[in-house]
């Protein structure tokens, strides 16, 4: 039995890949059209695994999924596939329409051929699960309570809407094909393989290369972060137990302002790798320009999927920013090969 996962070269991707590998006995097909998020070294230590293929590719080529659909008949297939940045999304976006709301839609016509292709107990059991997030929602009154699956779906961004089109074609895909669909929506993710233009991995990278870090606004808009493999593990209970046509809300109950963030990352760092002056890196916190439309607050309410598929997040916020930290620290090379090229690019000129 086969898993495809697309997206699977990005931050989340990669992860849920090396965790499916490390707890589960199906091989992975992975696909990936390599866009400047997308890394192999993430999936290096893979290299010799006889249970991982990699294909290079992108959701939108039909010709190309179809015969991949074929030759591996997967069992599931998982869409991580997307451009994630919300910051690239206000400079760019054609190319999240192209990948998020295009893209989406070529992917589900060619898994609905090859569904419909399939009979008995491989066509009951087969699921696509599409992997969304939390800001479909929109922006969250301070007072109000955290997100539910009964939330309206109110996108503030290009890279909200266009997740928020991409959720709306795979249910409509259910509810008008029956393609077995689930869907998830999950909060800020961080850990290892996170591309460096993202808040957490900016900041430890910047910090330790004595760099700002750079605070949008006043710092306080809020997020509800997770840690990566705690979200991969939600998405492997959805593939066994998640109901077909369900919404499942992910969450690491876990709300901070920015500058929480940014200070428990310069508070790890102080401990970890102290300045050589001894300064505490929060020297470095610099106020920026806001983003346009930032939306202030996030909170997602996971108790549907807590209650229903069992399952809950391992970490606790220093825990898991402990382990991500030394991860970054850890892998010069990973980061050195990152910081060059198109990453420099779009810092240059985004921070400039
Ligand atoms: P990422 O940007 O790190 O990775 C995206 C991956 O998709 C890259 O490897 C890229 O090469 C690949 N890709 C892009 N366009 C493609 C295409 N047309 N065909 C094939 N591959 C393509 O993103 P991420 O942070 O790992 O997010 C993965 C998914 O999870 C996204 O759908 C995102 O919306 C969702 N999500 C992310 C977060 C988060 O905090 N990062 C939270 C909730 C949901
Ligand atoms: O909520 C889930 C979403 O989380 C995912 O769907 C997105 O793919 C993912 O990128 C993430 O979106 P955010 O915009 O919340 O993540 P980002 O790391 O870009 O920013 C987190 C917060 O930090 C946000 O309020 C903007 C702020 N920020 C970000 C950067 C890059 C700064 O203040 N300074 C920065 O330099």
């Amino acid at each position: 039995m086969t898993i495809l996962v697309t997206g699977a070269a990005g931050f989340i991707g990669s992860n849920f890949v090396l965790n499916w590998l490390h707890s589960e006995g199906e091989d992975v097909v992975s696909l990936d059209n390599l866009t400047y998020a997308g890394n192999l070294d993430n999936l290096s230590s893979l290299l010799k695994n006889t249970r991982h293929f990699f294909v290079k590719g992108d959701i939108g080529d039909s010709e190309l999924v179809s015969s991949v659909l074929k030759k591996y008949k997967p069992r599931v297939i998982l869409n991580f596939a997307a451009e994630s940045h919300v910051d690239r999304s206000i400079s760019e976006p054609g190319t999240f329409i192209q990948t998020n709301i295009l893209g989406t839609y070529k992917l589900l016509q060619n898994t609905l051929l090859y569904w419909e292709s399939l009979v008995g107990k491989q066509k009951k059991d087969f699921r696509f699960v599409h992997i969304s997030t939390d800001e479909v929602y929109g922006d969250l009154d301070i007072k109000a309570p955290p997100f539910t699956e009964e939330n309206r779906y109110i996108p503030n961004s290009p890279y909200s809407a266009s997740k928020a089109a991409s959720d709306h074609l795979v249910r409509a895909w259910h509810q008008t094909y029956k393609l077995p669909v689930i869907t998830t929506n999950c909060s800020n993710n961080y850990g290892p393989f996170q591309f460096p233009e993202k808040l957490i991995p900016l900041c430890i990278i910047n910090a330790i290369n004595d760099k700002p870090l750079p605070l949008y606004g006043d710092g306080e808009q809020i997020r509800d972060w997770l840690y990566v493999d705690d979200h991969c593990d939600a998405i492997r209970l959805v593939i066994k137990n998640g109901l077909v046509g369900e919404t499942y809300n992910i969450g690491g109950n876990t709300e901070r302002t920015n500058i929480q963030v940014v200070e428990l990352v310069c508070k790890l760092l102080d401990e970890l790798k102290p300045r050589l002056n001894n300064d505490s890196y929060v020297k470095q916190i610099s106020f920026v320009k806001d983003r346009k439309g930032h939306d202030r607050r996030y909170a997602v309410d996971s108790s549907k999927i807590q209650k229903e598929l069992g399952w809950k997040p391992e970490e606790t916020f220093e825990s898991g920013m402990t382990k991500t930290i030394k991860w970054y620290l850890s892998h010069d090379a990973w980061i050195k090969n990152i910081i060059s090229g198109d990453y420099k690019k779009w810092a240059d000129k985004h921070y400039s």
